[in-house]
């Protein structure tokens, strides 16, 4: 099978040549043949194969959105998949959506017009994205009577434009879409022109293997837990191939561990390989989190917060340095800020020049940091762990795509222990006012899960946060605490305490403890009084199937005592701000929500330095 695109600017007979290919190797229905018929007599000519696409020209009319058109044909030695990637200005967007997984482009350059800037850029994304065999079609020869020295003449012009593009493997032919002439069959009014006809070409077109299987890299998705003595890891071999036995390395913490079992549903494989989705094993018990990477021990990936990466821009809106965005990177999404634009390449010269942004269409290299670490390697080596796409936090729209070139040799900043980096101070709001989000709910419920989620979101908008979680909390803070009345109020004193320090001196802070008491907790909310409460409210039933670390079951077996929800009580808020059903809400939903009322509320409170010039007034 080959997957191809094709590419080229508006005019070029783009739509003609696809439907002369599905049209010649017999993939167009008879009904939609006569129809074709029909409709081309209606305007005089006899069969306009552009046609053949038309139903998708319809839909673009009605602005119903086609980002990439996959179509399907085959001939007898091979099965093809072209994605037709329509637009205009999205181009761009639409060709990084579509060639991300072609082994060919083909580029349709019209034989009057010459190299256009369009089929540059075409090309150099198609470069970026990976694509190293480039067929480049002059089409409409017969509107300059076939002429030799006119197609010696472009693929000059192509070589010269492409020189640059390392490993490329260019091939150069001389078509007309609308004749047919060298589509399928070869033409006899080109003597000169000894080669294969299109379809020749693309049915012996070499496949390159475009998935790494050397370097084992597998992102941790889900912790497989169902009972105590099963743990498995979740995730998709993004490259490399594994077995039983194989020796791995788990990032971050460095741990190295043996490949168990790799189970697929019940079945147990011999060995695993991208893009297969399946449940490893390990033989040691190390503790893997979402997000976590096992990899090969001789080949690991950078560990780094900082990249260098080819970004193409894909949004009306400029990327600007030092703007907060999201990243996402495998199964990770972090905020991430560009600290700088090392240069922007112009497509049409292909030279490359200074900027402070990069508009829409265009490429340059810069430099990103993440607030996080990922795991990372080139694109150039890896296709899976070596692209990601930036995301605007404020819409969640697909702004850009990038291309790792290396890791950033500048220094990273120090990562705090439990929560990541603190964001580089210029990306942090000015004079922020503080806040507690004081999420409660039954062990199980889904806070702290809430609360990661919300501290990647506040993050990526510019605030400052901090998180308290109850179970890090008495580890490190109460841990003198049980969970007797007396105990608990006093964990929640300690922890409403520091929350309000936090949050008087300018933190978002996010609070996940159970506090199953309601007194407890209203005497912290009237303490801080910039205070939101989060009923994180799932039914009791819902907690213990959850079981994530196996108490309810201990506390049904009796051993443990005064269990909130089992043998100790659960007193649910009365109003809370926000309340959140994690059993029928999605995780999205439910920081959604909260996200909507931390929002509103700063959008209701006077910034900072404002408060203070009030109270110094008073
Ligand atoms: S709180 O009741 O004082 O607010 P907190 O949220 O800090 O509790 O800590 C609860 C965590 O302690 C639970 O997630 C659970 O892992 C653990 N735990 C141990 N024993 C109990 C218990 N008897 N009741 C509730 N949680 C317990």
């Amino acid at each position: 099978m080959l997957r191809f695109l094709t590419a080229g600017s508006v005019d070029d007979g783009k739509s003609t040549l696809i439907g002369r290919l599905l049209y010649e190797s017999g993939g167009v229905h008879q009904d939609q043949l006569d129809s074709i018929r029909k409709a081309s007599a209606r305007t005089g000519s006899t069969m306009d194969l552009s046609l053949v696409t038309d139903g998708l020209k319809a839909e673009r009319e009605q602005a119903i959105t086609i980002d990439v058109a996959y179509r399907y044909f085959s001939t007898k030695k091979r099965k093809f998949i072209i994605a037709d990637v329509p637009g205009h200005e999205q181009y761009t967007r639409n060709m990084v959506t579509g060639a991300s997984t072609a082994d060919a482009v083909v580029l349709l350059v019209e034989a009057r017009k010459g190299i256009l800037e369009q089929t540059r850029r075409h090309a150099y994304i198609a470069w970026l994205l990976g694509i190293r065999r480039m067929v480049i079609a002059i089409n409409k020869m017969d509107l300059v009577g076939f002429n030799e020295a006119v197609f010696r003449e472009l693929t000059e012009q192509f070589r010269a434009a492409s020189r640059f593009m390392h490993n490329v493997v260019t091939y150069f032919l001389p078509v007309s879409a609308l004749t047919g002439d060298n589509v399928a069959q070869h033409s006899d009014k080109m003597s000169w022109y000894a080669g294969p006809s299109l379809l020749e070409l693309l049915e012996t077109l070499p496949l390159e293997e475009d998935r790494n299987l050397h370097d084992f890299r597998f992102a941790v998705q889900y912790v497989v837990r169902p009972n105590q003595d099963f743990r498995g890891y979740a995730g998709q071999v993004a490259s490399g191939i594994i077995r039983p036995g194989d020796p791995v390395v788990a990032l971050p913490s460095g741990n190295t561990t043996r490949i168990q079992e790799i189970l697929l549903h019940t079945r147990s494989l011999d060995q695993a390989f991208p893009p297969q989705s399946v449940v490893l094993t390990l033989t040691d018990e190390i503790d893997l989190a979402r997000g976590d990477m096992l990899v090969a021990p001789e080949q690991p990936p950078a560990v780094t917060s900082r990249l260098l990466a080819e970004v193409v821009w894909m949004s009306h809106a400029s990327l600007r340095v030092n703007v907060p965005y999201l990243i996402k990177h495998g199964t990770q999404t972090l905020c991430c800020s560009v600290l700088s634009i090392l240069h922007r390449t112009e497509v049409g010269t292909l030279e490359k020049t200074g900027c402070d942004k990069l508009c829409l269409n265009e490429i340059g290299l810069v430099e990103i940091q993440t607030h996080k670490q990922l795991f990372v390697d080139s694109y150039a080596a890896n296709r899976a762990t070596g692209r990601f796409i930036l995301i605007d936090p404020e819409n969640n729209e697909t702004v850009g795509a990038g291309m790792i070139s290396a890791p950033s040799s500048l220094p990273q900043l120090e990562l705090h222990a439990n929560t990541g980096a603190a964001l580089p101070p210029n990306l942090l709001r000015q004079n922020q006012r503080g806040l507690t989000v004081w999420l409660t709910g039954l062990s199980g419920a889904g806070k702290t899960t809430i609360c990661n989620a919300l501290y990647t979101e506040l993050l990526a908008r510019g605030f400052r946060v901090e998180v308290l979680d109850g179970d890090v909390i008495r580890k490190l803070f109460c841990s003198d605490l049980g969970f007797s009345k007396l105990d608990r109020d006093e964990n929640i004193r300690r922890i409403g305490l520091v929350a309000e320090l936090l949050t008087r001196n300018g933190a978002v802070v996010l609070v996940s403890a159970i506090s199953p008491y309601r007194a407890a907790r209203e005497e912290v909310r009237s303490r801080i009084g910039d205070f939101i409460e989060v009923y994180v409210n799932t039914p009791l039933e819902i907690c213990e199937q959850r079981d994530p670390k196996g108490l309810y079951r201990k506390a049904r077996r009796g051993e443990i005592a005064g269990f909130t929800g089992i043998d100790d009580p659960y007193e649910a808020p009365l109003a809370p701000d926000v309340e959140c059903h994690t059993d029928r809400e999605s995780l999205r939903g439910c920081t959604g929500k909260i996200m909507a009322a931390v929002l509103a509320f700063f959008a209701a409170t006077a910034p900072r330095n404002a408060l203070h010039q009030r109270r110094a007034m008073d």
